[in-house]
């Protein structure tokens, strides 16, 4: 049997999307991207999200499709929505999307499915013990993936050091904002991956978005004892394990992160 999901991948500008095959993590058609409408309501996501999978004709609806989303996520439902609209907080989000796409979905933390995809596809395949994914955006968000298996909803973007959330001084997007330079911004690193360090002791940190591919400009620069690698994924991760856990989690009594 073909190992085949479809992955859709929510962010604040932009909902992406493709067919995978799982058997090697490649996406089998070439995505399409739509811009998030504004605001990004529950309502106004999900009929985009209906639109991009109709954009792949009839069979597309009947693959396993996973969807994730920049918020926390249990049992189908967002808890939060740091970086999307507000609407989103506690809503029934698996509802809603089963109710545009006319079938059920799997819905999983964004940067929970970008681990997903580089511990099976990507720059942590075979790594044991504890591995910190960090994707560095427009937020930041976490995945903890321990022996391959994920830990949902870690929300290490989050975390307090200083007195400020770690996003709000390390994202990539206060890089920009700020016209930071990258020795500037890397110091803004070095302090939040030492104190994940401390906290966790990993075995490996990988750090995705799309500013791993700038990786050489920091990641030589920062003094750990753990391996911090860049994620090999890059745009893709979102869509590949978002189809990963569709494929493996519908029809299971966990049928969401
Ligand atoms: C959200 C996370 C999300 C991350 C990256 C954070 O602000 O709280 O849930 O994974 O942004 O989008």
């Amino acid at each position: 049997m073909s190992e085949i999901g479809f992955g859709i991948d929510i962010g604040g500008s932009g909902i992406k999307g493709a067919p995978v095959d799982l058997s090697t993590g490649e996406l089998l058609a070439e995505r399409v991207r739509i811009s998030t409408p504004q605001p990004s309501t529950p309502v106004a996501v999900a009929e985009t999200v209906a639109q991009l999978v109709n954009q792949f004709g009839a069979d597309a609806a009947t693959l396993p499709i996973g969807i994730t989303m920049p918020c926390v996520v249990s049992n189908g439902i967002t808890r939060s929505a740091a970086n999307i609209d507000h609407e989103w907080i506690n809503h029934p989000a698996a509802e809603t999307f089963a109710a545009a796409l006319r079938k059920e979905v799997t819905l999983v933390n964004d940067a929970d499915a970008a681990g997903i995809a580089e511990t099976y596809y990507g720059a942590a395949q075979g790594q044991l013990g504890l591995v910190i994914l960090t994707t560095l955006g427009t937020g930041i968000g976490s995945a903890m993936i321990y022996d391959g298996v994920l830990i949902p909803n870690s929300e290490l973007g989050h975390l307090e050091i200083g007195g400020r959330q770690a996003e709000k001084r390390a994202a990539a997007s206060v890089r920009t904002k700020k016209n930071l330079s990258w020795k500037a911004y890397t110091r803004r690193l070095q302090r939040y991956y030492s104190t994940l360090e401390f906290l966790f002791s990993p075995d490996l940190f990988v750090v995705g978005g799309g500013i791993s591919r700038d990786s050489e400009k920091y990641l030589p620069y920062l003094e750990l004892n753990t391996p911090i690698i860049p994620a090999q994924l890059r745009n893709q991760a979102g869509i590949v394990g978002a189809a990963w856990y569709a494929f493996h989690l519908q029809g299971s009594a966990r049928t969401q992160s």
